[in-house]
């Protein structure tokens, strides 16, 4: 029987310039997983703990302690477990943290030992990571399902320098026949947006912010972005609403406070919001909206969520955390479950968050953050869990464009032989 023979941990840097860490998890018979963890900014206060050395090394963000974490106590409460049992090996990280929020070790030195050893016991078993998921930690036959990417094209609140309040401003290509084309598409909308915005608004508007989208100098408002959102499309030769649809990751969080919600140079509250909201369906193809409200608003995600047909996405109010998805779930507050592994901190509790929501009938959008690295666990994921859909950033910059990479070379294992979900994003996922 294949065992755990060594596990490595070092500080390297994510997509911002901050320590985070890399593992590598070697077996028995010579095989390694190697992961690398992400990290948000526009963080969830109920998420996981990422632990921090603090003190002035990298302004307080080394990850040393995490480091050592993983390499003596993590390992050591791993060492007799079977590696290909992802469950029990999760399981066995969380009793030796044995806190409710992983405060102890960190989720970050968690999660890289739990993504590592799925790596790791795919490569011992000559499967591709999302194959090992799909039938060994899933336990499900072989059917699978690409994601239709929510790419983040303009990028606002707390990615970047701008005036737009809304985070993410994301387009959907659901005309796509399949991921290749659907790639091609964002691209090129990507480009010609680029190319319209630097024309209107000069050459700032070229920069681009934390995940890769334009940084949205010029823009003075959400209805601007849209506007140039719908512009792209059709210039670069689509059709918006038919080829493709808008979505936004509001995170609103980020611009609320006492009781209002500060967009446009407006101050407004949750019913005037949800108003708002309900405009920009009316105007323009915006088909999905993430965290419309802020992470502690159930009520007022359960009255949208009761007025719109879109879909609502929770991600700061569920942050991946089986509890508050049951809570969620149960308050209908939102239809649909982002899944970030690093907010709950470990790959089968990720699961578990993803199966409750299904079991709703939410679909599940699987996530990175604005910190990234070029790991690309979160595109095999996604299939291995058939969600249908993917929020993996703009087509640009390595650290997003490595996961559309791996969804492609994917798609190539495959043969083609799996679906794309194109207009029923939300609802594909159930026939796999
Ligand atoms: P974050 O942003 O990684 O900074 O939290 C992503 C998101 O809010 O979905
Ligand atoms: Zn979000």
């Amino acid at each position: 029987m294949v065992k755990f023979d060594k596990i490595h941990a070092i500080e390297i840097l994510d997509s911002r310039g901050n320590p985070t860490l890399m593992t590598k998890v070697y077996l028995s018979d010579g095989t390694v997983g190697i992961a690398k963890v992400p990290s948000g900014a526009s963080t969830g206060v109920n998420e996981a703990v990422e632990l921090r050395d603090g003190g002035t090394r990298y302004g307080g963000k080394g990850v040393l302690q995490a480091v050592e974490n993983v390499n003596g106590p993590l390992f050591a409460a791993v060492r007799s477990v079977d590696p290909l049992d992802l469950h029990a090996v999760d399981a066995a990280l969380i009793a030796a943290d044995a806190s409710k929020s992983k405060s102890k070790f960190g989720a970050n030195a968690i999660l890289s030992i739990s993504m590592a050893t799925a790596v790791a016991a795919a490569q011992h078993l000559e499967m591709p990571l999302f194959k090992f998921i799909r039938t060994q930690v899933l336990k499900k036959p072989e059917k699978y399902l690409v994601p239709v990417p929510l790419s983040n094209v303009i990028n606002g609140g707390a990615h970047a320098g701008n005036d737009l309040a809304i985070q993410e401003f994301k387009i959907l290509p659901v005309g796509a026949g399949g991921i290749r084309e659907a790639i091609q598409m964002l691209s090129e909308v990507y480009h010609t947006l680029g190319k319209n915005m630097i024309a209107k608004y000069g050459r700032m508007a070229k920069h681009v912010g934390d995940e890769g989208g334009f940084c949205g100098f010029g823009l003075k408002s959400t209805q601007d972005a849209f506007e140039e959102m719908v512009r792209a499309i059709s210039d670069a030769g689509y059709t918006p609403g038919d080829d493709v649809v808008l979505g936004i990751d509001a995170a609103a969080s980020g611009f609320y406070s006492d009781g209002m919600y500060s967009i446009d140079g407006k101050k407004l509250s949750a019913g005037e919001l949800l108003d708002f909201y309900v405009d920009l369906e009316k105007t323009y193809p915006l088909k999905s909206v993430e965290d419309p409200f802020d992470e502690a608003a159930f009520s007022e995600f359960a009255e949208y969520t009761k007025k719109t047909k879109i879909q609502v996405i929770t991600d700061d109010l569920t942050v991946s955390n089986p509890d508050i998805v049951r809570k969620a779930v149960e308050m209908k507050a939102g239809n649909a479950l982002l899944l970030k592994v690093n907010q709950i901190g470990s790959v089968t509790e990720a699961i578990e968050a993803a199966k409750i929501a299904n079991a709703a009938d939410w679909p599940i959008v699987v996530s990175h953050r604005s910190g990234e690295t070029g790991d690309t666990f979160i595109a095999d994921l996604s299939v291995a869990l058939s969600t249908g859909q993917i929020k993996t950033g703009a087509p640009a910059r390595s650290d997003r464009v490595e996961k559309y990479n791996r969804l492609l070379e994917i798609y190539d294992i495959l043969n083609g032989d799996c679906g794309y979900p194109g207009h029923d994003f939300r609802t594909a996922w159930r026939n796999y």
